[in-house]
């Protein structure tokens, strides 16, 4: 990666002019047919960068290694999550994500039982129905444009299940979670924060008069510091819910399903052996993280080395993470026997809440589609289309497969 200087740019004075990269990090992410090795070619240059166009144009800084990026996931007091809500004059919080220990600890120990591994075991059985039907309405046409017919879809009805909201809003809640991630234009995505909050408010509302859902039994009982929660937070937590668990999974299915799509010889061991799948999601989530939490740095400080000044952003890119050659031999090859951890779930206070309900429904997915079709492939000509900036996504993904009585067995 070529480190410019540039003398065009208002650098802040403590900004060490070697650190400078005048680019923009989502251009540069997209410069390659895969984004995951366009970013990866950060690790080529220095640990630390500052970025002039990084976070929703604005400036940040760019942690570009695991060890910096680990690091910093454990280092609340430099690194504050407290950040902007999606609508600044709503004020509302996203909890528990936005908020910083000792306050944090509060609100996620709420979340923790529901979402333990444990508590997920519970869901499977919904989650299963919930993939069936979705591969039911597509199984006997031997194609699908995955995104749409499929993952975009999934994720969307385990949380409308979750939360005991009608399946018939759907197509309502995946169109708004659509404008609020990648509309281009501020107005319309907080228009689209604006009508998922009154939503979600009218839906509060309905629930403290019959609550029908585990998880709102469990928001609405919960108190802090020996009060109820408040209004404002129970709507910043259900907002986290809905937009933390989204995206994610069904950009991860996006990326997954392309792999795998090119890898006939790991479709058939998984196909053959279904207990490799659960080492295959660790390893598709070590291969393709889409995440980029950021931070606020607290206080002045100064950073390996790195002068740092209150206020700034930082970025964490568990994308470039997950392909450090320091880390992992051969980084870019998706290898399942790997067994190596990652940081794709973060690590440390805010280590992601639905982990495990999202291995599991990867999981489930995978083996779904595996017992199901053979070959699963891109047609000719089919290519695919993604998006770059909060979440790598995406967006288009053609798939087609044979039927195991095409040419008889899986
Ligand atoms: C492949 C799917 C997913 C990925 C890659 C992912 C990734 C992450 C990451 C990197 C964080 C840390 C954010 C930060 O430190 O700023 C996080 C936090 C969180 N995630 Fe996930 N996530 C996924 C799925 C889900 C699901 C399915 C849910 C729930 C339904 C969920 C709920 C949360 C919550 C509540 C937090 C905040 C935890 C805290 O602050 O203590 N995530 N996730």
């Amino acid at each position: 990666m070529a480190t410019e200087i540039t003398t065009t740019l208002n650098i802040p004075d403590h900004v060490p002019p070697e650190l400078v990269w005048d680019h923009d990090f989502d251009s540069f992410c997209r410069e390659l047919d895969d984004p995951f090795l366009a970013a990866s070619r950060m690790l080529d240059g220095p640990p630390i960068v500052w970025g002039r166009s990084v976070f929703f144009g604005r400036p940040a800084w760019i942690l570009a290694r695991h060890a910096l990026i680990e690091e910093a996931f454990f280092r609340t007091e430099v690194f504050s999550s407290e950040r902007i809500t999606p609508d600044e004059r709503s004020g509302m919080r996203m909890i528990p994500v936005g908020l910083d220990p000792p306050e944090h600890g509060k609100y996620r120990r709420i979340l923790q039982p529901y979402f333990s591994p444990k508590s997920m075991r519970s869901m499977e059985g919904m989650v299963i129905e919930t993939c069936d039907s979705l591969i039911a309405a597509i199984a006997d046409k031997g194609h699908c444009e995955f995104i749409h017919d499929f993952a975009a879809r999934l994720p969307n009805m385990v949380f409308l299940s979750m939360m005991g909201m009608p399946l018939d809003m759907l197509d309502q809640f995946i169109e708004w979670e659509q404008l609020l991630i990648r509309a281009k234009d501020d107005e319309v995505r907080t228009g689209a924060a604006r009508s998922i909050m009154m939503y979600l408010n009218g839906f509060i509302a309905e629930q403290r008069k019959e609550t029908t859902t585990e998880l709102m039994r469990i928001l609405l009982a919960a108190e802090v510091d020996g009060k109820p929660m408040a209004d404002i937070d129970l709507l910043g937590t259900c907002f986290l819910l809905y937009v933390g668990g989204l995206d994610t999974v069904y950009s991860s299915l996006g990326w997954i399903f392309r792999y795998l799509a090119q890898d006939q010889d790991l479709q058939q061991r998984l196909r053959d052996n279904p207990k490799d799948i659960a080492a295959a999601v660790e390893e598709f989530e070590r291969a393709y993280p889409v995440a980029r939490p950021t931070r606020t740095v607290a206080q002045d400080c100064t950073f390996h080395g790195v002068p740092m000044r209150k206020g700034e952003f930082v970025i964490l890119p568990t994308y470039i993470a997950g392909r450090d050659p320091a880390v992992y031999a051969d980084p870019h090859r998706v290898d399942i026997d790997r067994k190596a951890r990652n940081i794709t779930f973060a690590t440390g206070p805010h280590t992601c809440l639905g982990v495990f309900l999202a291995k599991r429904e990867i999981n489930i997915v995978i083996e779904a589609f595996l017992s199901r079709f053979r070959n699963i492939r891109v047609p000719d000509g089919g290519g695919y289309d993604y998006h770059v900036g909060g979440v790598f996504g995406v967006d288009r993904l053609p798939l087609e497969w044979d039927m195991p009585n095409d040419k008889g067995g899986l």
